[in-house]
């Protein structure tokens, strides 16, 4: 099973993923977790590229892409074939919702630049967690003292907003695999909800 964690920067994913990857571990599971951009060694050099510099937005999401087709060759299809869960912290619906509808690529354009040469690897579970933008922003000024920031954090409010409404509206497109969770919530109800939901699907 390909879960993946999506929402705009903020929105908590990286807490969830450890708890929920404990619990299924408990469960007798192996989980194999990772992370977009990034993942492997040529994965993490392009991370540093993209979050260090600006540049033109079809540089960027071709950046991203290369970093996932090497993620997907290297880490993602050989753990998947052992039967272990892979669960991503962002993958290409970051993609769809920052590049395509935030920085106005087009869906449609994302979407051929991550099938150059294969078909996409599409997750079989896709958990959005849906925090209001004035929590996320509040959440990432916090973390501005004990975390070096990259330049997405520093977007303006009116950018938050477009992303939180890109995610939905990409959730809504993808509704058979896609999970809206209220990350406004409990944390403790949050897991229940997102655990239960994958052992459903296992
Ligand atoms: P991440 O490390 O998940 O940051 P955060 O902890 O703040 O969520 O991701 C870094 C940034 O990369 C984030 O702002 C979203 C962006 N991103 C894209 O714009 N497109 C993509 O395809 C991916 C994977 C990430």
């Amino acid at each position: 099973m390909f879960i993946t964690f999506e929402g705009m920067d903020g929105c908590g994913k990286s807490s969830m993923i450890s708890a929920i990857a404990k619990l299924l571990i408990n469960d007798g599971y192996k989980v194999y977790i990772t992370h977009e951009p990034g993942g492997t060694i040529v994965g993490e050099k392009l991370r540093h590229i993209i979050l260090n510099n600006k540049m033109d937005p079809i540089v960027e999401a071709l950046l991203y892409a290369a970093s996932r087709k090497q993620h997907v060759i290297e880490k993602i299809t050989p753990n998947l074939k052992k039967n272990i869960i892979v669960i991503c912290d962002r993958y290409i619906d970051s993609s769809l919702a920052y590049q395509g509808i935030g920085r106005g690529i087009g869906i449609d354009k994302i979407l051929k630049i991550n099938s150059l040469n294969n078909d996409i690897l599409w997750p079989t579970l896709t958990f959005l967690l849906n925090v209001s933008p004035d929590v996320a922003k509040s959440r990432i000024q916090k973390r501005k003292t004990t975390k070096k920031t990259d330049r997405f954090d520093n977007e303006t409010m009116l950018f938050h907003n477009k992303i939180q409404k890109a995610f939905l509206k990409i959730a809504k497109t993808y509704k058979n695999r896609f999970i809206i969770i209220d990350a406004n919530k409990k944390k403790s109800e949050i897991i229940s909800k997102i655990f239960k939901t994958i052992k459903n699907n296992l």
